[in-house]
């Protein structure tokens, strides 16, 4: 799989996906990640990317014609790829969608800044417009890390065999139920500070163990994330 981010802070953005796992599927080859500069896409001396909105208020918005230029290029040789753009303005990412994004051949994620992307951006350019919460970020690009790395650890090979990703939180359980938070986890000692391991976790006994996981799981579901519980939202349609 390639991935193409497209931001005024590649720097930034690589960071987060140069260390440990994505760090090491990017050196064995299961991905092929690269952070472009959206000013290289200028053609001006200040290399600007913004502009004054129409229609007034404040702040800045991000230009068209770099973000056009920039795709264009990028999908020379692979006219199929996916544009995502990232913006708090879009679809809460879910593990799904990282799920399904990770079956693409190529990924373009392109990065807002300032108050926003000229609407032109949305419409004709991005397959999708993504949102990693209900909250708002300097800019896109950590979103566009946080993205990348969900979709890196389910590339074949990247985990290892261990398939921990499978009966990880929020993926499906394997009756088909709804998602749910995960069991609390235990390692040793056995007691720590007067705290001890829950007893059905020394017994040997899996399928007691399995019984209180999945009991617990739903407490913390119910306790935690109601919403999860709540009927599935739609898919989305892409
Ligand atoms: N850019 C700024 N905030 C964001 C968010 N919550 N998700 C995606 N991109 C963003």
């Amino acid at each position: 799989m390639k991935i193409d981010l497209v931001t005024i802070f590649p720097r930034l953005c690589l960071a987060p996906l140069s260390e440990s796992i994505v760090g090491r599927a990017r050196e064995n080859g299961l991905v092929e990640i690269a952070a472009h500069d959206l000013r290289d896409w200028t053609h001006d001396r200040h290399r600007q990317v913004d502009d004054v909105p129409y229609g007034g208020g404040p702040g800045m918005v991000m230009k068209p014609q770099p973000f056009f230029e920039a795709v264009r290029d990028l999908k020379r040789d692979s006219p199929g790829a996916r544009v995502l753009l990232m913006t708090p303005q879009g679809r809460p990412f879910r593990q799904e969608d990282a799920r399904r994004l990770s079956r693409e051949e190529h990924l373009i994620l392109l990065c807002g800044h300032y108050e926003g992307v000229d609407h032109r951006v949305v419409e004709a350019l991005a397959d999708e417009e993504i949102s990693i919460g209900d909250y708002v970020l300097t800019n896109g690009s950590l979103a566009a890390a946080v993205v990348t790395d969900a979709i890196v650890r389910l590339l074949p090979g990247v985990l290892g065999d261990d398939a921990s990703s499978e009966v990880e939180s929020f993926s499906e359980p394997a009756e088909g139920g709804p998602p749910l938070l995960e069991a609390p986890h235990y390692t040793r000692p056995a007691e720590f500070e007067g705290m001890a391991v829950p007893e059905v976790l020394l017994s040997g006994h899996h399928a007691r163990i399995e019984a209180w996981r999945r009991e617990k799981a739903l407490e913390r579901t119910r306790a935690i994330r109601p919403d999860l519980l709540a009927e599935k939202p739609p898919t989305r349609q892409g």
